[in-house]
């Protein structure tokens, strides 16, 4: 590949397919492309399971760039016409199946979604890559979003992931996107499909599904209900707010080099007990008639997550001196304005506490 990568990377306007953009951070990360460039065009593919929902986007249905397909990213002819009617260059590929305690109770469908709806669009671009202009090859990107839960779980003196940890999935899920990291990285190398790989630490912020810790426990609070903090709630993880993740994304997409990997994390470690306490103080001062204040009498301890990773910290180095990256928003800051977002998107939240998911509700915490 020439080394004027960079260069023609740059040069607007794109065509984006953005996967799993109904999501949590898919959805922000529509948001910020559709603000930041409104002069490419976005097509955003998504299955709308469980955790997808099309009220995200609501505000951006009506404008002539943008276009929602309703689709499985299994679906091999839906991607070929896609990627060719809409003469895709760039896929940000955010679809998957992402929450651990479902691939604990059910793996079968991560491995559908994340191994296999993964190497069909891999597989797909190929295809459509081979035949573009040598220019379109230049600017043509696969951008692949993974976690860092790939490298394993960390002891509390081990030093932060880097780009280089072997990897070490423990979970059906983190197995699942190992697997599919692997793919991208084996299409660069193979066929030398642009291919780039990052591995984030945890996200939080707005339209967040309350299955997931910090909604849960902040919906929990309003709802005066019990605050599930599995075994003894010092398993650490690396917190960044969403929408710095997708400005390290933007930084990749257009700066980013093809065939490499970019960790992306917050330097943000927090154990859950302290993470949960902190958002129960911020919601005692910030929400008027609680059920129940203060929020702290509502934590209770339950059994453990099945091989729970202890803790994940990155080392986001390369990102920042390689990309200028680096995050704008504190833990603090952070937690503030998420707990002030689900205080006033009660008709957002509330819809999402279906039969289905008390049912898997019920499941995991009983
Ligand atoms: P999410 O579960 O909120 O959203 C996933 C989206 O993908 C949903 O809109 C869903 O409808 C869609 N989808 C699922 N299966 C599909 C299929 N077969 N075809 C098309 N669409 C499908 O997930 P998220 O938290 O927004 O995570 C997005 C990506 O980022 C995932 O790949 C995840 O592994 C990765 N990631 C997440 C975090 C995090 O903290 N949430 C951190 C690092 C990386
Ligand atoms: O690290 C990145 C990953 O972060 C992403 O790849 C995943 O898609 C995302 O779901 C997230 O995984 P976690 O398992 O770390 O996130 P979760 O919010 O499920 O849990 C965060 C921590 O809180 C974890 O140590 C388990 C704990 N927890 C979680 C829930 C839902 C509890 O103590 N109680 C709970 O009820």
């Amino acid at each position: 590949m020439a080394d004027n990568w960079k260069e023609d990377r740059m040069r607007s306007p794109r065509r984006i397919l953005i996967t799993g953009g109904a999501g949590f951070i898919g959805s922000n990360f529509v948001h910020h492309w559709c603000s930041n460039y409104p002069n490419d065009r976005v097509i955003v593919l998504d299955a709308l399971t469980y955790a997808g929902n099309r009220q995200n986007l609501t505000n951006l249905e009506n404008q002539n760039n943008f276009r929602f397909v309703q689709g499985d990213i299994c679906d091999r002819t839906l991607i070929d016409n896609l990627l060719q009617t809409e003469n895709i260059d760039t896929i940000a590929h955010f679809a998957a199946e992402s929450h651990v305690d479902r691939s604990i109770l059910g793996p079968a469908a991560f491995v559908q979604t994340n191994i296999v709806g993964t190497f069909t669009l891999l597989e797909a671009f190929r295809q459509h890559w081979y035949n573009f202009t040598p220019i379109q090859q230049q600017q043509g990107l696969f951008l692949h979003v993974s976690t860092d839960e790939v490298y394993g779980s960390l002891n509390p003196e081990d030093p932060a992931f880097t780009e280089t940890t072997p990897y070490s999935p423990n979970s059906p899920y983190s197995a699942s996107k190992a697997s599919s990291d692997h793919f991208a990285r084996a299409y660069f190398h193979t066929y030398g499909v642009p291919t780039i790989i990052t591995n984030c630490s945890n996200n939080y912020g707005p339209y967040h599904f309350p299955e997931k810790l910090i909604p849960l426990m902040c919906i929990n609070m309003l709802l005066g209900k019990q605050l599930p903090v599995y075994g003894d709630g010092q398993n650490v993880r690396d917190w960044l707010y969403v929408i710095d993740h997708c400005r390290a994304l933007d930084c990749v997409i257009h700066r980013g080099k093809p065939g490499e990997t970019y960790n992306i994390g917050g330097n943000n470690e927090v154990k859950n007990l302290d993470l949960v306490r902190m958002l129960c103080k911020l919601m005692d001062e910030l929400a008027d008639n609680l059920p129940i204040t203060p929020c702290e009498q509502l934590i209770n301890f339950v059994k453990d997550r099945p091989g729970h990773d202890r803790r994940y910290a990155i080392d986001a180095n390369k990102i920042k001196n390689e990309l200028g990256w680096t995050p704008s928003v504190t833990v603090e800051q952070g937690l503030k304005r998420t707990v002030e977002w689900y205080l006033t998107h009660r008709h957002w939240w509330e819809p999402l506490l279906s039969e289905e998911y008390q049912a898997y509700y019920r499941k995991v915490y009983a």
